[in-house]
């Protein structure tokens, strides 16, 4: 399951995020801003619960999130959208997945992995700017099972039809959030048109 958030202010920074000429300073603020569009989205079916909240005239009907949020960057691009999901729910715990893809077979190795302990109950959303073969998420997403998580989103930058396939086939039950699916990758296994290295373009290790 997939979905590809539209909307005029999503396209004109991913416009902006995609030129060469944006250098790391701009492409952390544009990945912060889009990550924030998307998740807006990808949150919309969230758990709420009822609470009365006092104003200064009268008791409110009001409802706030009834979740369990672990959010799970998978380093190191996705530490560039950790910042915009933990605005929208400061509340949320935070897991770490260290993947690092082999330049020649574009398989992830795992270096490092950092969950919270209870994992079970809540939503997991793992974020990582580029969802190209698929790889490596298809990994985040074996790492969260294993521990037991049940509901598992994904929301990333930019990904292509050839990821979502991998994703879909592997885990179907999982739901990803993008703000745009590319035509493909290329012989690299690069996005195309895409953005380039999400991780060297956010910290400036070009
Ligand atoms: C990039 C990207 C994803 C992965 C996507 O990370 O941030 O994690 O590649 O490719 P895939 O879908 O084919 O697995 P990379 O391994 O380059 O590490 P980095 O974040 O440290 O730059
Ligand atoms: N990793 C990136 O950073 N970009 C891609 O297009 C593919 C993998």
């Amino acid at each position: 399951m997939y979905e590809e958030v539209k909307h005029p202010c999503i396209q004109h920074k991913l416009a902006l995020i995609r030129d060469v000429g944006s250098g790391h300073k701009i492409f952390r603020e544009l990945a912060t801003e889009i990550t924030m569009f998307v998740c807006y989205e990808a949150l919309k079916n969230i758990r709420l619960k009822d609470v009365d909240v006092e104003t200064p005239l009268a008791v409110a009907k009001c409802q706030m999130i009834d979740e369990d949020i672990v959010v799970v960057p998978i380093l190191r691009a996705g530490i560039g959208m950790l910042d915009a999901i933990l605005s929208l729910i400061p509340s949320a715990r935070v897991g770490f997945v260290g993947l690092e893809r082999d330049e020649e077979t574009a398989l992830p190795t795992t270096y490092y992995k950092k969950m919270p302990r209870q994992i079970r109950d809540g939503i997991s959303i793992i974020v990582d700017p580029m969802l190209a073969t698929g790889g490596s998420t298809i990994a985040a997403i074996r790492m969260l099972k294993e521990q037991g998580a049940e509901r598992i989103l994904v929301v990333c930058i930019v990904t292509c039809p050839e990821g979502l396939k991998a994703v879909g086939d592997a885990y179907p039950d999982v739901h990803i959030y993008t703000a745009s699916i590319d035509p493909e990758l290329n012989d690299k296994k690069y996005i195309v048109p895409g953005l380039g290295d999400a991780g060297d373009r956010l910290y400036g290790t070009i």
